[in-house]
Order: C-alpha cells, then sequence, then structure tokens
C-alpha cells in the first residue's frame, strides 16, 4: 500500500466530494444558527450525494431479488450481483474469492468467526477494535501486547506465531487504520508475517476503505470486512470478501431460504424430518431476503470513490489532517494519542484529550456552542485508549458514558474524523473552537444527563 503522510502537498485542493447534509444548520446555545460541521466520520459518514442519487434513481425499480419471475426482481437480481462484482473490483479480488454481502464489519467478522475450522488458532492485538476483539470466543486467541511502532508490530506478530503450535489452522486480525489514532498499521507485511508461519489473515478495513483503496490481492490478505456506513453508503451492508474455502466448509452462518440449494423430507423410516443441501457461494451466508440497497449503495461508493481517484482524495485529506494537528499542536493543554508517533502515516481520526477538562464537557461544548458533531469515549477500542491514556481500568466508565461531572479531569477521550466530504471550514472552525475552548472556557453551564454531558437550558 502507497501511503502519503501528514506532510502533505499543500498544492493540491481538490474540493470535496458532495455529501448529504452539507447545508444543514443546526441551533446554537448560545443563539443562532450555524451549519452542521459533520466530524465524526469515523463512526457513521454522511451518504455521498452520488450514492443517495443512485438509491433514488433505482428506487422505483425495486424489486424481490433472486426468486421473482417479474420484470423488476430480475432487474433488481441484476443490480444485486453486477453490485458484488463491482465490491468484487474494488477490492481487487482474486480468482476464487467470494464477496459476501453482511450488514456490516461487526457483522461480517461474526461470520468469519464462525467459519473458523476446528482447533483455529487466532491472534489478535489487544490494540483492536472490539469488533476485532471480541468475536472469537469458541477459538483459542493469542491477545498480542500493544506495540508502539509498526515494527513493533510485525516482530510481535512474528514472535508469537514462531511460538504458536506448529500445527492446525491459524487466523490473525488486524485492523488497517486505527479508529482511535488513525494510524496506518503495516498490513502488508503484517500479512507476509503470516503466510510465512502458515497462518491466515483477515483485514478489518472499516477505517482503511473509506480513505486508501485496499487491495486484496496488493496486501495480500485472506479476507477483508468493511461497513458501508462508514463509506458513505449508510442503508445497513457490509461485506466480507475474500478465500471462499473455509466459508464454503463452514456451516450457514443464518439458516434459511437463499442459502439452502435443496430441501427434501427424509422419508419417516429414515427417521424423518428434512435434508438440506447448502449453497456453495456467497449465497450460503446470506439467508433471508438480501439488502439490496443497501448493497447497490456500497457498489455505488465503490465507483464514486474510485472515480474521484483516491490520490486525490487522499492528498486532500492529508491536508485536512495536517490543519488538525498543527493546530491541535498549539494548543499544551491538548495532548494528541498516538501508538506509533507522531510521524506514523495516518487517516482523518485524531483522539485526544485537554488537560483540565472532561471530555464529554468538551465534546458538548463543541456541539452546543459551535455546532461540531465529535464523539467522546472510549470508541469501542477500551484497552487502546485505556494504554494510551495510561489510565486505571478500574476507574474508567462505560464506552461513551462520561466518569466526572462537567470540569473535572477526563478518563476518556474526544475524536474528531473527518473525510472526503468535509470542507476545509469545517477543520478549521474545529480548531478555532479548541482555541477559543481552553483560552476562554465554555460559555454555557452544562449537566451531566442520563449519563452524557448536556447544556443546561436553565442557566446560561
Ligand atoms: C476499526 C473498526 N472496526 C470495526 C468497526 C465496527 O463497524 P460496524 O459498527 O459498522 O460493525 C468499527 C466501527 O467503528 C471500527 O472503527
Amino acid at each position: 500500500m502507497s501511503v502519503t503522510t501528514a506532510a502533505a502537498d499543500r498544492s493540491v485542493c481538490a474540493a470535496p466530494l458532495p455529501v448529504l447534509g452539507r447545508d444543514v444548520t443546526v441551533p446554537l446555545v448560545t443563539g443562532g444558527e450555524v451549519t452542521y460541521a459533520a466530524l465524526d466520520y469515523a463512526a457513521s459518514a454522511p451518504a455521498l450525494q452520488r450514492v443517495w442519487d443512485d438509491v433514488a434513481a433505482y428506487a422505483p425499480y425495486y424489486g424481490s431479488v433472486h426468486r421473482g419471475a417479474g420484470y423488476l426482481s430480475q432487474l433488481s437480481t441484476d443490480l444485486f450481483e453486477n453490485s458484488r462484482a463491482t465490491v468484487a473490483e474494488f477490492l481487487g479480488c482474486r480468482e476464487g474469492d467470494q464477496v459476501v454481502f453482511t450488514r456490516s464489519t461487526t457483522d461480517s467478522l461474526n461470520l468469519l468467526a464462525a467459519a473458523l475450522p476446528a482447533d483455529c488458532q487466532v491472534f489478535v492485538f489487544e490494540t483492536e477494535h472490539h469488533a476485532s476483539l471480541l468475536p472469537w470466543r469458541d477459538a483459542r486467541v493469542t491477545y498480542l501486547n500493544a506495540p508502539r511502532t509498526a515494527d513493533q508490530a510485525v516482530a510481535t506478530l512474528e514472535r508469537a506465531l514462531a511460538d504458536r503450535e506448529p500445527y492446525g489452522p491459524a487466523l490473525v486480525c488486524v485492523t488497517g487504520a486505527s479508529n482511535v489514532t488513525g494510524e496506518l498499521w503495516p498490513v502488508k507485511e503484517l500479512a507476509a508475517a503470516a503466510h510465512a508461519h502458515g497462518a491466515r489473515i483477515v483485514l478489518d478495513a472499516a477505517q482503511l476503505a473509506p480513505h486508501h483503496p485496499v487491495s486484496i490481492s496488493e496486501l495480500d490478505v485472506d479476507w477483508v470486512a468493511f461497513s458501508g456506513h462508514k463509506l458513505y453508503a449508510p442503508f445497513g451492508s457490509g461485506v466480507l470478501a475474500g478465500r471462499s474455502d473455509w466459508l464454503r466448509e463452514a456451516e450457514p452462518y443464518l439458516a434459511g431460504g437463499g442459502a439452502s440449494r435443496k430441501v427434501a423430507r427424509r422419508p419417516k423410516e429414515a427417521g424423518g424430518g428434512v435434508d438440506v443441501e447448502w449453497h456453495e457461494t456467497a449465497a450460503r451466508h446470506e439467508a433471508g431476503s438480501p439488502n439490496v440497497i443497501g448493497v447497490y449503495s456500497i457498489a455505488s461508493a465503490c465507483k464514486a470513490l474510485t472515480e474521484a481517484g483516491f490520490d486525490e482524495l487522499v492528498a486532500r485529506e492529508n491536508q485536512l489532517i495536517a490543519k488538525v494537528r498543527e493546530g491541535l499542536a498549539e494548543v499544551p493543554a491538548v495532548k494528541v494519542l498516538s501508538l506509533f508517533g507522531d510521524d506514523a502515516p495516518r487517516v482523518g481520526v485524531i483522539s485526544f484529550v485537554v488537560d483540565g477538562w472532561n471530555s464529554s464537557h468538551f465534546a458538548a461544548a463543541l456541539s452546543a456552542e459551535y455546532g461540531i458533531g465529535v464523539r467522546d469515549g472510549l470508541f469501542c477500542a477500551h484497552p487502546l485508549v485505556r494504554t494510551l491514556l495510561g489510565s486505571d481500568p478500574q476507574t474508567q466508565g462505560e464506552c461513551g458514558a462520561p466518569e466526572a461531572e462537567p470540569g473535572e479531569k477526563s478518563l476518556n477521550a474526544i475524536r474528531v474524523s473527518f473525510g472526503a466530504g468535509t470542507p476545509d471550514e469545517h477543520v478549521e472552525r474545529f480548531v478555532r473552537a479548541v482555541k477559543e475552548l481552553v483560552a476562554d472556557g465554555a460559555r454555557w453551564n452544562y449537566r451531566t444527563e442520563d449519563g452524557r454531558c448536556v447544556p443546561d437550558t436553565n442557566v446560561a
């Protein structure tokens, strides 16, 4: 994977891609309205206008997929299967790879976890998002310590794999870009290490695919998982793509219509009941009526990003990253969280804490006083955020819950994230807001309600 670092070419200034909601205004607690600055892309990105238009153009032709005899059913079936081909192309799939449509990255990784061969050993860094960390419950899992450089990550994996029992299947699960620090992981090198030791590797590309090209064949990973809603296609679909053998040999993820090729009554003398032949294609794990709009929207996003050109998208995003990082660096009270250090290549995901501020309080003030939507908490990567904060697990609140009253020092972090649809003004407003809040304090009073920090509407 070729990666451009934050020291981007400042002469590139392509426009953001049009997204829905770019003109939406929100009220400020201090009075008036402002256009909403959506800076929580890492959670869910706004829909690309192009995706919305494609879905709207198709909507009148919407029909049942696979089993309908009517014209619109056939059209929808073609659209659904062509979307599979588009995603396979987007991901640089190899001959024989399968593209399975799921609900999300979490669903994709749980599907793969359910398809692991018996006695599979799983290797996963403790720094992973919970979607990569937790699905492997029935497998023998080795949790790898947080590395402090990309090279250390490879060395740690090498060591763990060299120590493993030298027989039986093994799987490494790794994230391409961190949802906390935005840092890129050395996927190609980790894949080489996995393969050298007879293991396979699945790439959690939830945060990588919206920002960088992801090629299964170039990275030489065995599977890739990602979510539509982070890829500007928020219609409830996700993808697991890659090798077909484990998937073909596994029990269907869900049992039901669509996954079964043939179901026959078993004769009474053979005990009664039914015999089932399951599909060996991706349909094996796609039981039930598929989310054709969700799938089509992902294909549309893949085309839109490819046509926009990742070189341009990456160059522009690096400009935004540099603006935010340079702005935050001018505020001594701000500490940006990083595993691999300042020079690590990264995507537009930046987490930080502000000395003397509760993160929930800070995030609430950004929203209420500046119309900026960020996120605070542990970002469903509790072990990683706790490592980065150096905090005591016993004193932490749950994911997303503020642990103290506004004004107290925070044990959670604030995350700002952006991407292809982000105008410069949003990140500029964000940097200005951080500086003003740190210098002057909040202009409003806040209180904790249902575990969240909210403006106190009675007292200014
Ligand atoms: C790195 C990473 N992996 C997996 C997920 C889970 O994605 P989803 O909630 O779409 O299943 C997320 C979501 O934030 C993520 O950031």
